[in-house]
């Protein structure tokens, strides 16, 4: 069969009319890297509030961040939609997901060491009240990896799902101290995304990537490269990131023991730390001592 032939029949089986095809594809531009990455429109994406040379810096290393996140979310759609994935699909794409937030820990001194320490400490208050606790495919990938009460844990069991996002960990992070009120961080927060949270963790419900890790154990195929693939998952996104993150809000916030405000106006000295907020995407993987000591090992 020619390469001609062939196309013709790829084009009839998807019901066009195969010489209009074949004309069509005479005319296609050769493509060039620019336009294949639109390398031009996303270099137009980066808007500094300040003067400050290093804001640069800050705003692209966030977008570097939420580009790996879309990343990942691209590889947990994949696995989540899918009613019972196969054993292979789960060995090819958490060491990918692990892949991906090992990239993130290890970058992270492009922010610890990478700026200078008094034009950030003047460039963030430009930026109050926004904080990166606004991220929402951080959330998003949260939604995805575990089932809703792990991220919500006083929530009673039979809440809904918009009751448990009432609950949700990061809730102790919009309180204001003085008030008890919900900071302006939060309440923006929430009045941007908090339908989609909702939709989307009604829609995966059963179907997290939690749940999926829960049916392999219940049908005995959960090996060890597939557990100690997940473990270390678990332990990169929910202890080793947090932990470099928080390391550089101390290095910043806390350099002279001065505890400054963060932009979003959380503890943050609290709030932080793993041993706090004790995300766990797969309680079934640890043992009763390893989940006491979260963000200790
Ligand atoms: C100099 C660099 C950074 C500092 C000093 C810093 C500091 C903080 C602080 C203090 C908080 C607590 C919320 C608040 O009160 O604002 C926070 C939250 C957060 N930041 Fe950063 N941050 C930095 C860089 C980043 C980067 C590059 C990202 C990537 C997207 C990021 C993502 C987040 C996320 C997801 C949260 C919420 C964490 C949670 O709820 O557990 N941060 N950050």
């Amino acid at each position: 069969m020619t390469i001609q032939s062939e196309l013709e029949a790829q084009f009839s089986a998807q019901g066009l009319n195969p010489q209009m095809a074949m004309e069509g594809l005479k005319h296609l531009k050769p493509i060039n890297y620019w336009e294949y990455t639109a390398v031009d429109s996303l270099l137009t994406l980066q808007k500094p509030r300040t003067h400050f040379p290093d804001e640069y810096i800050f705003i692209v290393y966030h977008q570097i961040t939420e580009l790996v996140f879309n990343l990942m979310l691209h590889e947990l759609k994949q696995l989540c939609a899918e009613t019972t994935p196969p054993v292979e699909a789960f060995k090819e794409k958490i060491p990918r997901l692990s892949n991906y937030t090992r990239m993130l820990s290890n970058s992270f001194n492009v922010m610890t060491k990478g700026m200078n320490y008094d034009q950030y400490n003047t460039f963030r208050h430009s930026l109050s009240p926004a904080s990166g606790f606004q991220s929402a495919q951080y959330r998003l990938i949260e939604i995805y990896c575990t089932q809703l009460q792990n991220l919500a844990r006083t929530a009673p069991a039979e809440s809904s799902v918009a009751e448990k996002f009432g609950h949700i960990y990061w809730q102790h992070a919009g309180l204001d101290r003085t008030t008890g009120k919900k900071t302006f961080t939060l309440r923006q927060f929430e009045e941007k995304y908090l339908n989609k949270f909702i939709e989307t963790a009604s829609a995966i419900e059963l179907n997290t990537l939690e749940d999926k890790i829960n049916q392999l154990i219940a049908n005995g195929q959960m090996d060890d490269e597939t557990k100690a693939a997940a473990r270390e998952f678990d332990h990169l996104y929910n202890v080793s990131w947090p932990l470099v993150h928080l390391e550089t809000a101390q290095h910043y916030l806390n350099a002279k023991g001065e505890n400054k405000a963060a932009t979003g106006g959380s503890e943050w000295q609290k709030y932080l730390h793993p041993r706090y907020q004790k995300r766990i995407f797969f309680p079934a993987l640890w043992t009763e001592e390893e989940k006491n000591n979260w963000g200790d090992f």
